[in-house]
């Protein structure tokens, strides 16, 4: 059985998912597509050959032959969206986070995991991405011994703050550790299985004073401790001259792991005027081509095998509660207990 699947949003990233279920999903049908852009539309129906595009995602999950939702829509629609699909009967995977304040994301839980025959997954796709997947399995195998200390960089590139400075102008993106470091809390939790007990946040608009009157970060840095006793340090930035770095370090009693410590495009390395220079992946949907396409692989093969799916509206309400601790330290400049 083809799974039909109605997704909402077709930009930057919704673009991605969509040609990934067309292209690389032969078990899926994008079957529905609902956007406020008359244009992606045109480009779902024309250029993609989706059957059925909206504009209300209301209008969209009334259409009775969906089995199943992508949520892709700016992070303040998800727990609404989330829930108007699971009342529906829909399977969800749902983009992050989950949301953007607690109280909602909690009933959001709640629905999720009343609804168990109802897969829902939350979009947290490095933990689907080979290197992660490797260094999960050398972890797990205890090839670092205990882990003591983790290190995390989500930096984007700079030539996209431009375009970021006149979305903050506009909307919320929930602030930089909502949007940003949530990838690497995902991280840290998956990796040491333990949930964060304190967090201390800074965080600085050097790179781009213009942010300052909208309420955002361009740097935004957290020394935190987990339950376990691991420290974990996170910088997230959107100022990467060189292009998307995202990096981690794993460090253990008896050995440590870099993952992305140059943010490499491919295996060429080009000798030229400018030295020796290794290209870089210029954003995440180079870094994490692959990633993208295994975890909504992820999502469909638990539908049709009626499992569970690996990340859970639980992880997407944990990451969210230590996105907003941090926030709240960076605003009153003390370390918030979890
Ligand atoms: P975007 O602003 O580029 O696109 C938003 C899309 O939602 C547009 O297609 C717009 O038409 C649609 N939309 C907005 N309001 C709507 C409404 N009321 N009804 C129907 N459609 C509506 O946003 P972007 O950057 O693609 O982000 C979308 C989500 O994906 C966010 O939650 C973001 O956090 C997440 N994201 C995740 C990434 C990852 O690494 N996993 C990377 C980038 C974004």
């Amino acid at each position: 059985m083809t799974i039909k699947i109605g997704q909402v949003g077709l930009g930057r990233l919704g673009r991605v998912h969509a040609e990934n279920i067309v292209h690389h999903l032969p078990n899926a049908e994008l079957y529905a597509v609902a956007s406020v852009v008359p244009e992606e539309l045109d480009y779902a129906k024309h250029t993609l050959g989706v059957p059925y595009t909206y504009t209300s995602y209301s209008q969209m999950i009334n259409n009775d032959a969906l089995d199943a939702v992508v949520i892709v829509s700016p992070s303040g629609f998800h727990t609404v969206q989330i829930t108007q699909a699971l009342d529906k009967g829909l399977h969800v995977f749902s983009e992050k986070p989950l949301g953007l304040e607690m109280t909602s994301i909690q009933k959001v839980v709640e629905k999720i995991e009343a609804t168990p025959q109802q897969v829902f997954q939350l979009g947290f796709m490095r933990r689907f991405d080979d290197s992660y997947r490797y260094a999960k399995q050398l972890v797990d195998q205890g090839e670092l011994g205990a882990l003591t200390t983790i290190r995390c960089y989500g930096i984007d590139p700079s030539e996209g703050l431009p375009s970021f400075i006149k979305f903050a102008k506009g909307a919320a993106s929930g602030g930089i550790f909502l949007d940003m470091s949530i990838h690497d809390i995902d991280l840290i939790r998956w990796f040491t299985q333990s949930e964060f007990k304190s967090v201390y946040a800074l965080g600085h608009n050097i790179a781009a004073p213009e942010l300052n009157a909208c309420q955002e970060l361009e740097t935004g840095a957290c020394l935190a401790e987990l339950n376990n006793g691991v420290i974990a340090y996170l910088l997230a930035g959107r100022n990467a001259h060189h292009g998307y770095h995202v990096e981690t370090e794993l460090i253990g009693t008896k050995g440590m792991i870099r993952i992305g410590n140059a943010p490499e495009k491919n295996l060429v390395t080009l000798y030229d005027a400018n030295g020796v220079v290794r290209p870089t992946s210029t954003h995440f949907p180079e870094r994490f081509k692959a990633a993208f396409v295994n975890e909504l692989r992820a999502f469909i093969d638990a539908i049709k095998t009626q499992a569970p799916a690996s990340v859970t509206g639980i992880d997407g309400l944990k990451s969210t509660e230590v996105a907003i601790a941090m926030q709240q330290a960076y605003e009153t400049k003390s370390i918030i207990q979890l």
